[in-house]
């Protein structure tokens, strides 16, 4: 785990590292010494020359094409500087900038981000934690809101990652109860009775076939000092694993699906950041939860249910269960009249053929102006968005001769179809991220791991955070 520390804590450190965009911003006598590590990708060069007394480590980074660019290139710049400061097995560093803070918070963003580790299971101990202290310049209170904030994405990676054996839907409804007491937003879980009560047809169809029963999980971060009375609503897919139901998932299509929660993590560590960090805004996040299993209870194909705003569903697909369960999420939302409901939801499959793990899908009848910011919020963070097509037309694929809508739409367009069933129970300006994309990656990629990535937390705290100022 690194932390950071001021600077003004002055100590003795092992190495110093300085960010600098040009050579002529460092300091003169460090121009001649001997490089050791030289690296030149397309616009990034991380080079690191070793004085005598102190050691000195030198970070260079070439002009970008644009600002959220050339961010991106310092995090990736981040994320080699950790594995040469490990590689060194350096324990203390100052990291000093001259130009802007946000350089120096986008190179510890990156550390930060790759520093992560689901080590966990591993009874030798291969991956190394690193143990490194950082003396930052930046003010106490960015690079405390930066530790806070990197520490709600890794408790996002941690659930994800968890497989079901160890996280079911109890246990983690167990631990987002856990994360609120430490964290101080409220927690309230719904169990089967009131699930029941609210008649969420969708959450108890696709639990009918589980050992475990559903929850339906409230979070609610309302500070005295919040900007907004219309509450930002955050609904997060919950499904703690998905083996497609009856449509069981085939060959490896099964493998990796305890991510299908991601969305539900996401929400999760989102209020952990923003509780943590004190933002003055008003947030209720609905986390329906169950897992997605067969059993002689389990729903089939044919079987109608009816979801709590009345509309009934035919099932033509079970792995088509996440939409089941957002409906009622969606449903239930209407009663805070909130000022922006967001969905984030491993949902499709065909979402993440179009995005691939660089991004995530988004829809919904939102004004362009949210649409804009939480884009531009997602360039930003490199969190990136595209939108998808939200046609009408969609509805056609989701008629049902008997029922008022079938839960399967063409394979054509499915992420589409998806999103506009979701539509069906709004009555709210609203916007639905599919993030089966990026929320879950199998091989290492930039300053991630193997695993789950977090996806969506960076792009929501900011996203918040700029509607605060
Ligand atoms: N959880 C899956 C979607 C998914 C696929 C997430 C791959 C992450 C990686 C979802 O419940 C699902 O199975 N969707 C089906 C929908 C189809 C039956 C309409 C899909 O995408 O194939
Ligand atoms: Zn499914
Ligand atoms: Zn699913």
């Amino acid at each position: 785990m690194i932390k950071l520390i001021s600077h003004k804590e002055k100590q003795k450190v092992d190495v110093t590292v300085w960010v600098v965009s040009t050579l002529s911003d460092l300091p003169e006598k460090s121009h001649s010494y001997v490089q050791k590590y030289f690296k030149k990708e397309k616009n990034t060069v991380l080079s690191l020359s070793f004085l005598e007394e102190p050691v000195i480590a030198v970070l260079l980074l070439e002009e970008p094409s644009n600002d959220d660019q050339w961010c991106e290139k310092i995090r990736l710049a981040g994320h080699e500087l950790l594995s040469v400061l490990n590689y060194e097995e350096f324990e203390t560093v100052r990291l000093c900038s001259f130009k802007d803070n946000w350089h120096s918070k986008a190179l510890l963003e990156g550390m930060l981000l790759s520093d992560y580790n689901f080590g966990k299971y591993k009874t030798k101990e291969e991956l190394v934690a690193s143990n490194l202290v950082i003396y930052t310049t930046l003010p106490d209170e960015e690079f405390l809101e930066l530790q806070r904030l990197m520490d709600s994405v890794s408790i996002t990676r941690n659930l994800v990652n968890e497989p079901v054996s160890a996280l079911n839907t109890t246990q983690f409804s167990e631990e987002i109860v856990n994360l609120g007491n430490r964290y101080g937003f409220e927690v309230q879980v719904l169990g089967k009775e009131q699930i029941k009560e609210l008649k969420m047809g969708g959450l108890l169809g696709v639990n009918a076939g589980s050992e475990v029963p559903p929850a339906f999980n409230i979070l609610t971060w309302r500070p005295e000092n919040a900007v907004n009375d219309q509450p930002y609503v955050f609904v997060g897919k919950g499904v703690v694993y998905d083996t497609g139901g009856y449509n069981v998932k085939p060959g490896s299509f099964m493998d990796t699906m305890k991510s299908d929660m991601a969305g539900g993590a996401t929400v999760v560590g989102l209020f952990c950041a923003i509780a943590q960090n004190k933002l003055p805004v008003y947030a209720i996040g609905l986390v329906p939860s169950t897992d997605n299993r067969i059993s002689p209870t389990a729903i089939v194909s044919d079987d109608i249910l009816t979801m709590m705003n009345g509309l009934t569903v035919e099932v033509k697909n079970t792995d088509a269960e996440g939409r089941l369960i957002l409906a009622d999420a969606l449903v239930y939302a209407q009663r805070f009249s909130p000022k922006l409901v967001i969905d984030l939801a491993t949902l499709t499959g065909a979402a993440a053929r179009v995005t691939g793990h660089y991004g995530a899908a988004m829809m919904g009848n939102a004004n362009e102006g949210s649409k804009k910011s939480l884009m531009l919020a997602g360039e930003q963070v490199y969190e990136r968005l595209v939108e998808f097509p939200f046609w009408d037309e969609f509805y056609e694929d989701l008629k049902s001769p008997i029922a008022d809508l079938k839960n399967l739409g063409n394979p054509e367009g499915g992420a589409s179809s998806a999103g506009k069933f979701l539509e069906k129970f709004t009555d709210y300006p609203w916007i639905h991220l599919d993030i089966a994309g990026p929320a879950f990656i199998s091989s290492s990629y930039k300053y991630y791991k193997p695993g789950a990535t977090g996806f969506g937390v960076r792009l929501l705290y900011k996203f918040l955070k700029d509607r605060t100022v």
